[in-house]
């Protein structure tokens, strides 16, 4: 509904904000100057005995000390007290004794449609809830009791199951007296393009409602049970109701623990928001089958400060975190903050609850990160900085994120921190050591291209990583197209991580030659046509490179995720960890289906190539021509 122009700031100016607080809290009156409208009571959002939640009527707006909620009277409505907008604007003009302004029948005719919704989404969780009870679900009971869900939870989170039918749903709702076009629009069916009769969206699977902060069923989350499933987990699509980028899985009850002092959690998935609610950690949200999206981040804020986001702690988790520091940096400012908690490479929430109880997601979330930590680690990590070019590239780097910040204060303290970081990375050891603990003491950046300690020496993964390196040497205009992949690359020993830092580096070591050296007496490697010739082959060269990277990161993948199924197959086994372990096995099936060419196709005399190879190593082709 919108209203008419003025009509806020006249509620403003006629109901002092502190008589809406009022509602709420007793005010420390020994503390307070009634008459200047300067109040002050024990601050209702995180539970405390003394009183530092400041009200100011002049002002309009409410402060607190401890907590730093913030806001005018209509926020505090929202957040304490849980309304919609409409609805805290509609106390605010009873307190003031202003009727609500007329709706026009358009904005009456939307509202109605969307109470209608609602109402059809309520039946459909009602229903849900039954075919889990019913026979057909049978097998969805078996599942969430494996998965450790009991009684308490599925009532607590509502959970359901739609039955692997066309129009079990449909039917039921349209058999209710509701017309098809309503629950088609709630996302519940669809109608396929050819015109055939509308079906069910969730077949077979565990449902899981989604409401709003305001306790609105807005749509639902579904887990496939079939692992073969062509999706995992499947939202309703967006609605009139539904808008998966604005709103936050369990937001609603996670506003009312944050209210009471816990942190605000962000999970990636329904299972581990579910997870560490019974864990104790009952300010978990998840984002809804999508990236954290800037809505998200401010909806997040609005009720703290500073939410934890927990991530996977393999590479696909730093990388989602290193988007939302990009997302995030241009809107940090006070009481806009972010935290990390990195989990065990591999874990989710669920998965580490599971392992270790709740004192291990507990220890992992104190151990959050600061923003400017995560910066600190995606500008330096891994990297070397032994020149002045290098360095130089790294304060352009850190200055050019600082920039990015709005508020004047907080681009001071990151310049500030950053600047702490980088004296301790760069100050000579024995300056370093007076001033700084081993404690403070930040972790060096790695002297060269890690070499991780755990990848198993596998021939097959070993031939691939030396196809790619000597690929790269052999087409070094290649080497920036495939930057990244290489960074992430862990060679299997240090001799090709010093290789692959050259690469990176157009530098050249003893180390990386040595190491090219004994991949080129590979005649698997120093036959391949785009190796042998490398003039001219730069075409040909890129689609096996590519091809190349695919497989190792592919059969890296897999090994994690076996080494990872035989570390909890103590415990009970688990279908989500056998989907995903099919699924690295097969996605590792098809990398290894085209062939890396070359090989076979020799035909070229040996003394005549083995003269090129030796030609290409003292020449050091791979270096970058300056
Ligand atoms: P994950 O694949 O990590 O699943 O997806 P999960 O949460 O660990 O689920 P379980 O433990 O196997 O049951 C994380 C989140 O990403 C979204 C969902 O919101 C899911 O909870 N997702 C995932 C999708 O939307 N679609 C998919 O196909 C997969
Ligand atoms: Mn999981």
């Amino acid at each position: 509904m919108s209203l008419p122009p003025g009509f806020l700031d006249d509620l403003r100016n006629r109901v002092p904000i502190s008589r809406i607080v009022g509602r709420k809290v007793t005010w420390d009156l020994r503390r307070s100057n009634q008459a200047k409208g300067d109040w002050w009571a024990p601050c209702p959002f995180h539970g405390e005995k003394t009183a530092s939640f400041h009200v100011d009527d002049q002002k309009g707006f409410y402060y607190c000390f401890g907590c730093h909620a913030k806001g005018d009277a209509l926020a505090f409505l929202r957040e304490a007290e849980g309304l919609g907008f409409m609805e805290a604007v509609a106390v605010m003009a009873s307190e003031a004794g202003v009727p609500m302004p007329e709706r026009s029948p358009r904005e009456r005719a939307q509202t109605d449609r969307r109470t209608q919704l609602v109402e059809v989404m309520d039946r459909a969780v009602r229903w849900f809830r039954l075919q889990l009870q019913s026979g057909a679900g049978g097998a969805a009971r078996d599942y969430l009791s494996r998965r450790g869900l009991d009684a308490a939870a599925l009532d607590r989170f509502e959970i359901g199951f739609a039955p692997d039918l066309r129009q079990a749903l449909l039917r039921h709702l349209t058999d209710a007296g509701v017309p098809e076009a309503l629950v088609i629009e709630a996302g519940l069916a669809a109608k396929p393009e050819d015109g055939g009769a509308a079906y069910d969206r969730f077949r077979g699977r565990i449902i899981f409602p989604i409401r709003d902060g305001r306790g609105r069923c807005i749509s639902f989350g579904g887990r496939a049970m079939d692992p073969n499933a062509r999706a995992k987990y499947l939202n309703g699509p967006e609605t009139a109701l539904f808008d998966k980028g604005r709103n936050l899985y369990n937001f609603g009850p996670a506003r009312a623990a944050v209210a009471k002092g816990q942190p605000l959690v962000v999970a990636e998935g329904y299972m581990d928001v579910i997870a560490l609610v019974r864990a104790g950690v009952e300010g978990a949200v998840a984002p809804l089958g999508t990236a954290i999206t800037e809505d998200q981040l401010r909806l997040m804020w609005r009720v703290a400060p500073e939410p934890v986001i927990a991530l996977d702690g393999d590479a696909a988790g730093l990388r989602a975190a290193m988007r939302l520091i990009d997302m995030a940096l241009p809107l940090a400012g006070p009481g806009q903050a972010l935290r990390f908690a990195l989990l065990p490479s591999g874990q989710d929430p669920d998965d580490l609850i599971r392992a270790g109880g709740p004192g291990a997601i507990r220890a992992v979330l104190e151990g959050a990160q600061p923003l400017v930590d995560l910066l600190w680690r995606r500008e330096t990590e891994g990297r070397v900085f032994d020149s002045p070019e290098r360095r130089a590239a790294l304060d352009k780097a850190l200055d050019d994120a600082v920039a990015r910040i709005p508020d004047q204060a907080t681009r001071e303290h990151y310049a500030q921190e950053l600047k702490r970081k980088r004296w301790a990375l760069f100050a000579p050891p024995r300056a370093a050591k007076g001033r700084l603990t081993r404690r403070d003491a930040p972790q060096p950046p790695v002297p060269q291209t890690r070499a991780s300690a755990l990848v198993a020496t596998d021939p097959g993964e070993a031939l691939i990583e030396a196809m790619i390196l000597a690929l790269c040497a052999a087409h070094p205009d290649l080497v920036a197209r495939v930057e990244s992949r290489l960074e992430r690359l862990e060679p299997t020993d240090l001799g090709r991580a010093a290789l692959v830092h050259d690469l990176l580096a157009g530098s050249s070591s003893a180390a990386g030659r040595a190491a090219l050296d004994a991949i080129m007496a590979d005649p698997h490697v120093r036959c391949a046509p785009a190796i042998s010739h490398p003039a001219g082959a730069t075409e040909t060269a890129e689609p096996l490179l590519l091809n190349a990277l695919d497989r190792i990161e592919a059969h890296r993948a897999a090994r994690e995720e076996i080494a990872r199924a035989e570390a909890e197959i103590q415990g009970l086994a688990d279908e989500g960890l056998t989907w995903r372990v099919t699924q690295s096995a097969r996605a590792r099936l098809q990398a290894d289906q085209p062939s890396m060419g070359g090989g076979d196709d020799l035909g070229e005399d040996r003394d005549e190539l083995a003269a090129r190879l030796r030609r290409a190593l003292t020449e050091e082709i791979w270096r970058k021509r300056r």
